[in-house]
């Protein structure tokens, strides 16, 4: 699509506002796949959340499943740098009318696509009605359809960290053996539980020296939150363990999963992502479309 065209596509939904946003004229539905939608986050960073969701993404490609990874943070170690791809666009690209959707996503190994982050992502949550409704139309007009989104979170407690555990369906939380990054942790449910009313979280504990100790962090989180903040669900999804395969394959910028698919890292993302496909973990009652509306409040 060019300028031209984008600026037209753009009057047209301006015009629409006024009318039902309801259906918003978005009647065709090509995603009729009901993709499980997880969105990854912690209270401290550099626990390991982007190796996390990359390698995991991979283990589920690998699985048959179509995954997309939307990149949401802004950090310098994404998805992209540790995966070694160059995206040449980003979701900017979509608001500037340079770009379509479909250009910005990337494949990466194992046929995984990544949306790319950008300073676009902080754009994402302050978008009017009418750019709101141009990116759905972009998203409809993606034609595959995902069995699975994950998204890379950023760390701590922003508005844009809650806008995407808000439009997820299922919110997990990723936390590691040391005392602050538990207590971080613990600060992330609290606001999402206080002030965003989520109650329901699911847990995965990496770096741990063993699986004991990733289901004694489990417990210490979970004992201390039920304590103090009231009635929870929290599942605990598995565990990754300390592994030098994960640091050795960032610095090559490839996957852990490629580079070391035997190292106990890797049996841990597989573990994982049996885990989210056998639990049935994040499967939405709506389909893709329901998520970015969700994404967009629309
Ligand atoms: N289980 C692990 N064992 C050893 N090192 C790890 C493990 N998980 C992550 N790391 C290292 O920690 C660093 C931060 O990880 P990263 O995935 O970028 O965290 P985040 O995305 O949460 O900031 C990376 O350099 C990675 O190599
Ligand atoms: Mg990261």
């Amino acid at each position: 699509m060019n300028q031209a065209e984008t600026l037209k596509q753009w009057k047209a939904y301006s015009a629409l506002e006024d009318q039902s946003v309801g259906n918003g004229g978005h009647d065709k539905d090509v995603f009729s796949a009901q993709p499980r939608v997880l969105c990854f986050s912690s209270g401290k960073g550099g626990v390991g959340k982007t190796s996390i969701v990359t390698n995991l993404a991979i283990a589920l490609a690998r699985m048959g499943k179509k995954v997309l990874v939307l990149d949401a943070d802004l950090g310098l170690a994404n998805v992209d740098v540790m995966l070694g791809i160059s995206p040449k666009y980003s979701i900017q690209h979509v608001f500037s009318g340079e770009r379509t959707l479909a250009d910005v996503i990337i494949r990466g190994p194992s046929g995984i696509r990544l949306l790319p982050a950008s300073s676009g992502i902080q754009e994402l949550c302050h978008l009017s009605e009418s750019e709101k409704l141009f990116l759905l139309n972009e998203f409809d007009s993606l034609e595959d359809p995902l069995d699975v989104m994950l998204i890379d979170n950023a760390a701590g407690i922003s508005d844009t960290v809650m806008y995407f555990n808000m439009a997820a369906q299922k919110r997990v939380i990723i936390l590691t053996p040391e005392p602050t990054s538990i207590t971080d942790a613990y600060a992330l449910i609290k606001v999402l539980s206080k002030r965003y009313m989520v109650k329901e979280f699911h847990i995965v504990v990496n770096w741990a020296n063993s699986k004991d100790e990733a289901t004694r962090i489990f417990r210490q989180l979970t004992t201390v939150a039920d304590r103090f903040l009231g009635f929870l669900s929290f599942h605990y999804l598995g565990y990754i363990p300390k592994d030098t395969s994960i640091p050795k394959s960032v610095r090559q910028q490839k996957a852990a999963l490629e580079l070391f698919p035997d190292s106990r890292a890797s049996n841990g993302f597989r573990r994982l992502a049996d885990n989210i496909l056998s639990q049935d973990i994040g499967k939405s009652d709506g389909n893709i479309k329901f998520f970015w509306k969700n994404l967009l409040r629309l």
